[in-house]
């Protein structure tokens, strides 16, 4: 039978060289087709646990699993928007998303080619395709990470604060297409990392938050889907919900104060 869990973290301890561990015990599960946002201060560890997930690195110890075997490597079943984009600068938007949809799909170069317009179409980036990386601003090079990511048709996705550098119009845009394409099809499974509380909480099922090296909160989000973010924002759980996230945050940067 398939695990229940598309991704398990088991007491996992993490460090850089000799420093001391960023990741200290860390575990969570979660289950095959959720929306999972993961919030937390600068610094926590949050992009170390995503490049962790998606088997970049391995933990100094415990385990980390996708569907239910643990992850010993990059693989197609996940794709990842790193936070600095990462994408090739001697590639064309156009050749960047396009080379990663062959690689994952294993299609034909006329099929990948007319999929990467299709998905550059849909992050608002159709006319600047054949531009090269050092040729777009740092917001369009984020829709371009964006595109290629969702064009990979992985079951996983691991987002990296993928809309930090967009304009508030732009972000909403891209927050209704990526929960969009996550709620319809087959099932996703989303760990999103962001510092925002009002994006986890207008993305994610659940909000993982994290702190100290361990997720420290599993919160609920209690709106389904599709999620209207004008709707939401005006509603009592919604403001009880954000409310708690922000106590977290202020509980969280006094630990880490007393820490220093
Ligand atoms: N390659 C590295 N070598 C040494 N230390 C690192 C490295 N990458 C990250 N760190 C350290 O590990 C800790 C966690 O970093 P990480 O990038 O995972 O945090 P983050 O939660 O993603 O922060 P942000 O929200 O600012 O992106 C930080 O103290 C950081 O300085
Ligand atoms: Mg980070």
């Amino acid at each position: 039978m398939d695990a229940p869990f598309a991704v398990e973290a088991e007491n996992i301890f993490f460090s850089y060289a000799s420093e001391l561990p960023v990741l200290r015990g860390l575990s969570m599960r979660v289950e095959r087709g959720c929306f999972a946002c993961v919030l937390g201060h600068s610094g926590c560890g949050k992009s170390t646990l995503l490049n962790l997930v998606m088997g970049l690195s391995r933990p100094s110890s415990g385990v980390v699993k996708i569907n239910g075997a643990e992850a010993e490597g990059p693989g197609t079943d996940r794709a990842i928007v790193f936070q600095d984009c990462s994408l090739f600068p001697w590639m064309t938007a156009q050749e960047n998303v396009a080379f990663a949809i062959r690689h994952a799909r294993k299609i034909t170069k006329q099929a990948s080619a007319a999929l990467a317009a299709d998905f550059l179409s849909q992050v608002g980036l159709y006319e600047s395709r054949g531009k090269y990386p050092n040729q777009l601003s740092g917001g369009m090079k984020q829709r371009v990470a964006i595109a290629r990511a969702l064009a990979m048709d992985s079951e996983i996705w691991l987002f990296d604060e993928p809309f930090s550098a967009l304009d508030p119009q732009m972000r909403r845009s891209l927050q209704s297409l990526v929960s969009g394409l996550a709620k319809c099809g087959r099932p996703r499974t989303v760990l999103f990392v962001t510092h925002n509380v009002d994006e986890a909480v207008t993305l994610g099922e659940r909000i993982l938050f994290m702190n100290g090296g361990v997720i420290s909160g599993d919160f609920e989000v209690p709106f389904g889907y599709p999620r209207v973010p004008e709707e939401i924002a005006g509603t009592q759980e919604y403001f009880s919900l954000v409310s708690r996230l922000a106590e977290r945050f202020c509980d969280a940067g006094r630990a880490e104060e007393a820490r220093q």
